[in-house]
């Protein structure tokens, strides 16, 4: 079956029965006494006991909520896995995982990360005794040649952000996994797991800063991370349960109530997405447009190969400079000049000055994150007046 949305048809076709998985897996109204069709947010934070030791399956919340638990259950559902274990945000998440190392142990990470994984990388974890290395990871040689005997954790981000990269995952896993003990890491935050399944592709770990589309409401901060080895998940719920970052249950109520309707918005953030792509590549004011849904991406056969369709995430270059990309910016009326991304609404922002502030500028250099590369997170208004919108920012910029 082909996914009848996906522009150009050559997609990989959609997940089956995923819409009915979010709506349901983990959230039977047997599970719990009053038989609510909505899962009931748990607020105690302690659990009664029959006996010492002895109790229904939770005993204090932090290591073990029944609404944190629907939604793990449910996102586990979504991308094909065995287990989840939900975090206080994308970071701890990352945090947790970067736990189950030790010193002197090597990662090698894809150049072209979310600012906050890179700074914690180069911040936090080498001084605490890590050894990093950034990798141009679409080019799996590059990652070859980087495995050292200490390598123990591989991180890609794929699209990449903001540069909107394709990495190939499945190129990736061989690599890795010719060698004993690297656990593959894929952050896929853009893609949502609508459109993409990094554990079918051979990822040890799919994690998520579910703030973004996994909830996609704005309004939750949260970290998702999904496995099937069983050695890893008993690994990281010790470390959920030691390390504490975990998410409330009213955020983690939240989570699940966004997961219902991931299938929908995310065709709508495609469709919308590509809509405005199409009308940047051919506006004479912009330089360069890069979307991995349009046929000018460079990787556009490796996508439709890896999704099954692509998110509202478009990065481009205005003409001109800095002064130029910041009157587009400032004469936004319906995107809002904000950080973030994956929410119902449409918001820019100026990676440079904003989201990539803390990566050094000379990798920014390197990179291409440039003063006049432009970040759009294309929301789910209606179309006309989002074209309208970039159309009079536009005349705005360049009289
Ligand atoms: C791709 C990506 N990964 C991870 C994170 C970190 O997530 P959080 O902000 O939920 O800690 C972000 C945040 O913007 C992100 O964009």
């Amino acid at each position: 079956m082909q996914s009848p949305e996906a522009p150009g048809s050559g997609f990989r076709p959609p997940f089956a029965h995923f819409a009915t998985q979010a709506i349901h897996a983990g959230q039977e109204p047997e599970l719990w006494s009053s038989r609510a069709v909505v899962p009931p947010i748990s607020l105690s934070t302690t659990f009664k006991q029959e006996a010492p030791g002895c109790h229904a399956g939770f005993e204090y919340s932090r290591s073990g909520n029944p609404t944190r638990n629907c939604l793990e259950k449910a996102v586990a559902a979504l991308d094909g896995a065995k287990y989840c274990l939900a975090f206080a945000s994308g970071l701890a998440a990352t945090l947790n995982i970067t736990h189950l190392l030790k010193t002197g142990d090597h990662i090698i990470c894809v150049d072209d990360v979310y600012g906050g994984t890179n700074r914690y990388f180069q911040r936090v974890a080498r001084e605490m005794g890590l050894k990093i290395s950034f990798v141009d990871c679409s080019k799996p040689k590059m990652l070859e040649a980087a495995i050292t005997p200490e390598t123990k954790l591989v991180w890609i981000e794929t699209p990449t952000n903001p540069i909107l990269k394709v990495i190939d995952i499945k190129g990736c896993a061989e690599v890795v996994h010719k060698h004993n003990n690297i656990i593959l890491v894929v952050d896929n935050t853009f893609m949502s797991a609508y459109f993409q399944r990094p554990l079918d592709l051979g990822a040890d770990i799919c994690m998520y800063s579910a703030t973004k589309y996994m909830n996609g409401h704005s309004d939750v901060v949260m970290g998702l991370v999904s496995m099937n080895s069983e050695d890893l998940y008993k690994r990281l719920s010790f470390l959920q349960n030691s390390l504490g970052a975990v998410p409330s249950p009213f955020d983690c109520y939240l989570c699940l109530r966004g997961l219902k309707t991931l299938q929908i918005r995310m065709k709508q953030h495609f469709a919308n997405g590509l809509a405005v792509a199409k009308f940047l590549e051919t506006d004479p004011r912009v330089e360069k447009v890069i979307y991995p849904g349009l046929p000018s991406h460079p990787q556009y056969e490796l996508i439709q190969r890896q999704c099954t369709g692509c998110p509202g995430m478009i990065t481009f270059y205005i003409k001109g400079e800095l002064a130029h990309a910041e009157a587009f910016l400032k004469n936004l009326k319906i995107f809002t000049l904000a950080e973030s991304l994956g929410g119902y609404e449409s918001l820019a922002e100026l990676p440079a000055i904003m989201t990539h502030a803390s990566v050094p500028k000379e990798d920014r250099k390197l990179l291409g994150i440039s003063n006049t590369l432009i970040r759009l997170s294309v929301g789910l208004e209606d179309i006309e007046d989002l074209l309208k919108d970039i159309s009079q920012a536009l005349n705005a910029a360049h009289p």
